[in-house]
């Protein structure tokens, strides 16, 4: 097969449930050129170079042939230096000392009390799913209660960040109509993020937005655009990916039942399950859009100035060149490394938090539930290759300690 028809197949849904052969074909050309231009890249050494590269722009309008333009600014993620830095540092001084009164590991015990209500709530059934009563509620009850959105919004404001990841990237549907959904969604949850902004404003608590809108110091404060585009991302980065993150990993357990059992009894495996999870299931397996800001040769292909670029985290992850044995799953390895959470400045600013929320609740969910199994395999996908994992996953069991 062509290496631009495998790179196409990856991103046809029937293909959702397993990509990871078709990114071993794709792996025989690490940098492969498309027809419209544009490249890919699969292969891990080139993947970790080019994240660590100045020329690349993570600025998608900076490309000789940008995507639609978006109603809003970028936020910090699609922005470079210096405007990426000083954006992030204003983000990141709101979630932990010396500036924000918590670390991380401070919430165990708040995390640790909300997986418990959400298992208590299946535990009057057998059945249950785990997206819908598990990995969607969990971090978005998280994320909520750090940004200060009110939870009871949540229905309102899911759609929206649905559509905004749904229509990231290379998908269904047509670019213009995936461009007025875009558009339409980012401009509801604009307004419902200023709305809040303001309210914090005159009457500020001890919650992330508060801290966003109120901080002046010596780096400046956040413009009002500023702000909701930060809290979108912080809204949508803590809403749309540890869901999947903790759903392919109660996928992956229940797929060798010995491993629930492992970590039923050995509870700190959990930790290296879930580094393993972030190698050998990534929620996120591309970053679609890159910009080379000079030609760059790399692997032996010379990127022209101008181009966009999909970098294809989920295959430099199971790169054979890099992994033994790339496509089993072995928390017992002993040294994990994996692109799960991106790399050089743009890493996964949540990458703490993700962690130990994926670490509470598989932990919890092996220990409570007596012999959990899957009632289809594989389940159903949701629609987008970039931010990958099940729409559903129904699980049956015999009761919950
Ligand atoms: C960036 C993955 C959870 C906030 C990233 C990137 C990846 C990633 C791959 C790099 C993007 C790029 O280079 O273009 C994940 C995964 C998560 C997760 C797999 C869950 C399992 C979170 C959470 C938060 C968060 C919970 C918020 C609290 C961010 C932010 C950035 C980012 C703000 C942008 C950083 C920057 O541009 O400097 N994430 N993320 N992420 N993530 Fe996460």
């Amino acid at each position: 097969m062509e290496p631009a028809t495998i790179y196409e197949q990856i991103h046809q849904f029937a293909n959702r449930a397993n990509p990871y052969p078709l990114y071993a074909e794709l792996r025989k050309t690490p940098v492969l050129r498309l027809e419209d231009g544009s490249y890919v890249v699969s292969t891990y050494d080139e993947i970790v170079a080019l994240l660590h590269d100045p020329r690349i722009s993570s600025d998608k309008r900076k490309a000789d042939n940008p995507p639609p333009e978006e109603p809003l600014p970028p936020s910090f993620i699609t922005t470079d230096p210096p405007e990426h830095d000083r954006l992030r540092a204003l983000a990141m001084r709101h979630f932990g000392p010396p500036h924000a009164p918590r670390t991380v590991d401070d919430m165990r015990g708040e995390l640790h009390e909300i997986v418990k209500d959400l298992i208590d709530g299946i535990a009057d059934r057998t059945q249950a799913d785990v997206v819908d009563d598990i990995a969607y509620p969990f971090p978005v009850t998280v994320i909520c209660h750090l940004l200060g959105v009110p939870r009871e919004d949540e229905p309102k404001f899911h759609h929206w960040a649905e559509e905004i990841v749904e229509t990231l990237g290379v998908g269904e549907g047509g670019v213009e109509e995936r461009a007025r959904r875009r558009h339409a969604a980012i401009m509801a949850l604009a307004t419902y993020l200023g709305g809040l902004a303001q309210a914090r404003r005159e009457n500020p608590g001890d919650d992330v937005l508060s801290g966003l809108v109120t901080y002046e110091g010596p780096d400046g404060a956040l413009s009002e655009i500023e702000v909701i585009t930060t809290a979108t991302l912080l809204l949508i980065a803590g809403h749309e990916t540890t869901v999947n993150l903790i759903t392919n990993g109660m996928l992956t357990l229940l797929r060798d039942p010995g491993l629930i059992e492992r970590i039923r009894n050995e509870p700190d495996l959990v930790i290296h399950t879930v580094e393993e999870l972030l190698r050998f299931e990534p929620p996120v397996q591309f970053l679609p859009q890159r910009v080379a800001l000079d030609d760059i040769t790399i692997a032996g292909v010379t990127i022209p100035k101008g181009s966009s670029i999909a970098l294809a985290l989920a295959s430099g992850s199971r790169d054979p060149a890099h992994v033994h044995d790339p496509d089993r799953f072995d928390p017992d390895r002993p040294y994990i490394q994996h692109l799960g959470f991106g790399g050089g400045i743009h890493h996964c600013f949540g990458a703490p938090l993700a962690r130990l929320e994926a670490q509470i609740a598989l932990r919890e969910l092996a220990r409570r539930l007596v012999n959990p199994r899957l009632v289809t395999d594989p389940p159903p996908y949701r629609p987008s290759s970039t931010l990958r994992g099940p729409r559903h996953l129904a699980i049956e069991y015999d009761r919950v300690l």
